[in-house]
């Protein structure tokens, strides 16, 4: 169990927090199912809850009845025998003082607790003011719990699923560093707070990567092996289809070719990394695109692409040799996230507008387009420096685009992480830091 010290500052989780305390404050009981994948941030954030708010902790360490009752006992000041006393407490008395109860691991005991919680709820809920937070991992908890026939269906009174930071949290952890290193920062570690506290500000990013991932006693090697074999039964066949993914192969046609898993199959595959917040389906703004699978979160990303290959390598103590691999290539993989980077900034920048990435059956892409009611913007986002041949060709298929989709109103822009000038051929350069205020 991790623990946040009161020393270490908490990032962001504004929306959660609100969703939580609006919850707690309500006249009414609460059962609030609190998901996402490990080291998210399910613990910290309700740690954060209860620094705020009178109630208890309770940490489930296995599915064992006893050992729970003991932990819930020693928790909440009491002494209790049964699954039933317990809830009956909780719900009748420790609930009259709108107290708090958190579960942390539920999905642990929730095969037994879960329905003698429907029982307790059914009779007692309108009686009561209990605030009932179930903290979990992801496919227990939706597929047990609160899927149509779960016993918790209906009866949660909020659910939440958390997720990964976004850029702007992470700039803000980073906010000494300059532009271009968080977006490689977050590049490879993307979201998840507990990747990103394990970086080391005063070491370079090559070091960290040698420290974090490239040694079989590193924080993070294996790490996405391990994730997804606690979460999944047959794991080998998620990391295969992550691994195309990883490598480019995006389609469903051509994941389907690169793990020979027949269309259907692949299908159900997919959607179970979907609901583990792992992948997600892209469709082209505008027009006949064929649908695309990308990651979520950028660290399984870096992870499929350049340390899951090289698990071998590091086995045999190679890491000088895979760290010069990862350099060679890490400039062209971070430039791809750089445009991820700014189209989830621009879609919260146009209010208004439609926002997406482009792409056609002809190979035209575009990096961000915002369009409105017949006006369009285009946006190239770019890593490295811009020069007039760039102009040129983002001009060139920019206009064959707007004609083809018959866009009067349009105008283009070049997005950097940091400017040393303002235009170029009448493309004016915006800098990230301008669409983020
Ligand atoms: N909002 C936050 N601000 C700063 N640090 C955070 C925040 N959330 C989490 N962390 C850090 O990330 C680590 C992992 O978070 P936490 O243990 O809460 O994740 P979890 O979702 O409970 O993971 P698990 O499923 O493995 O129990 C924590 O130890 C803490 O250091
Ligand atoms: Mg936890």
């Amino acid at each position: 169990m991790s623990i946040i010290p009161v020393s270490i500052p908490f990032y962001d989780r504004k929306a959660e927090l609100s969703a939580l305390e609006e919850a707690v404050s309500s006249n009414r009981a609460e059962l609030i199912i609190l998901y996402g994948r490990r080291r998210i941030g399910k613990t910290a954030l309700s740690r954060k809850l209860l620094e705020q708010h009178p109630g208890a902790y309770v940490y489930v360490g296995s599915s064992s009845v006893r050992e729970f009752l003991t932990n819930a006992s020693r928790a909440v000041g009491r002494t209790f025998t049964s699954l039933d006393g317990f809830l009956e407490y909780v719900f009748l008395e420790f609930g009259r003082e709108n107290k708090i109860l958190v579960l942390d691991e539920y999905q642990r005991i929730s095969k037994k607790l879960s329905p003698r919680i429907q029982y307790h709820w059914d009779a007692s809920a309108r009686k009561s003011w209990v605030k009932l937070i179930l903290l979990g991992s992801t496919i227990e908890i939706i597929e047990r719990d609160i899927s149509y026939t779960g016993p918790l269906y209906g009866r949660a009174t909020r659910v939440i699923r958390l997720n990964g930071f976004d850029y702007e949290t992470v700039r803000e952890i980073f906010g000494e560093k300059r532009e271009e290193e968080i977006i490689k920062i977050y590049s490879i570690l993307g979201g998840t707070p507990h990747y990103l506290m394990l970086y080391e500000r005063t070491k370079t990013i090559e070091e960290n990567i040698r420290n974090m991932f490239l040694s079989p006693g590193a924080p993070l090697y294996e790490e996405v092996e391990r994730l997804l074999s606690t979460e999944l039964r047959d794991s080998s066949r998620y990391l295969e289809i992550l691994e195309a993914i990883s490598m480019g192969k995006t389609t469903l046609k051509e994941i389907s070719d690169y793990t020979s898993l027949e269309r259907s199959q692949l299908k159900k595959y997919l959607l179970i990394l979907e609901k583990l917040t792992l992948i997600e389906r892209e469709a082209s703004i505008i027009g006949k695109g064929i649908p695309r699978y990308k990651f979520r979160d950028n660290f399984f990303n870096f992870y499929m692409r350049f340390i899951h290959p090289n698990v071998p390598f590091i086995e045999l103590r190679q890491e000088e040799y895979v760290l010069n691999n990862i350099i060679k290539e890490l400039q062209q993989y971070v430039g791809r996230i750089f445009e991820k980077i700014c189209l989830s900034v621009l879609s919260k920048k146009f209010h208004g507008y439609k926002v997406g990435a482009y792409w056609d059956r002809e190979g035209n892409e575009v990096d961000a387009v915002a369009v409105s009611e017949g006006k369009a913007i285009f946006f190239e986002c770019k890593m490295g420096k811009i020069d007039r041949s760039d102009a040129i060709k983002f001009k060139g298929k920019t206009s064959v685009l707007a004609e083809k989709l018959n866009l009067k109103n349009f105008k283009r822009y070049f997005v950097v992480p940091e400017k040393d000038m303002d235009a170029i051929d009448d493309i004016e350069i915006l800098e990230l830091k301008q669409l983020l205020s």
